[in-house]
């Protein structure tokens, strides 16, 4: 069963009030999955991931940050691969109702059915995402992307004030 878009509003405000009190993004980002995979019960799999941009000529990539859920083989995805790869890319929210019928998904579980994922912004700039997976079909709905994305811009002003 879903929790309520009131109950939405609840957790919303529970996570910004953590983002107030976190003691660094690390701490944060780690509450955020551990609250949203707890609460939300077609919240399968809940991590971030953070950008790495290499230099020196290194490919930039994805690094798995604060996560709970499956272990993943994908710890490291280039910008060009994957649902994770290209929320970065398009510096948009990607919705995926089915995800073994979009050819760009990377799989992480045999179990999941349907991700979201939502970039998270420094001053404008995609810094990582926040990347969920449900075993069920089209589990992600309008106040569910709300919630997401609220949960990714916490992190990011976090680290726009903390820089
Ligand atoms: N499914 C993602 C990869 C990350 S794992 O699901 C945790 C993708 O297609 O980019």
């Amino acid at each position: 069963m879903n929790l309520m878009p009131a109950n939405y509003q609840t957790l919303a405000d529970e996570l910004t009030n953590l983002a107030n009190s976190a003691d660094n993004a690390e701490h944060l980002m780690t509450m955020i999955v551990e609250r949203l995979q707890e609460l939300v019960l077609h919240y399968n799999w809940v991590g971030f991931y953070m950008l790495d941009e290499a230099g020196n000529g290194a490919e930039p990539m994805l690094a798995l940050g604060p996560y709970v859920g499956a272990d993943t083989p994908h710890k490291r995805i280039p910008l060009q691969q994957g649902i994770c790869g290209a929320a970065v890319s398009s510096a948009q929210t990607v919705v995926v109702d089915d995800v073994n019928s979009d050819p760009r998904y990377l799989a992480c579980s045999l179990e999941t059915k349907s991700e979201i994922v939502a970039p998270v912004f420094v001053k404008g700039k995609v810094i990582g995402e926040l990347d969920i997976d449900s075993h069920q079909l089209a589990a992600f709905t309008a106040d569910d992307r709300q919630l997401v994305e609220h949960c990714a811009s916490l992190v990011g002003r976090y680290l726009e004030t903390a820089a």
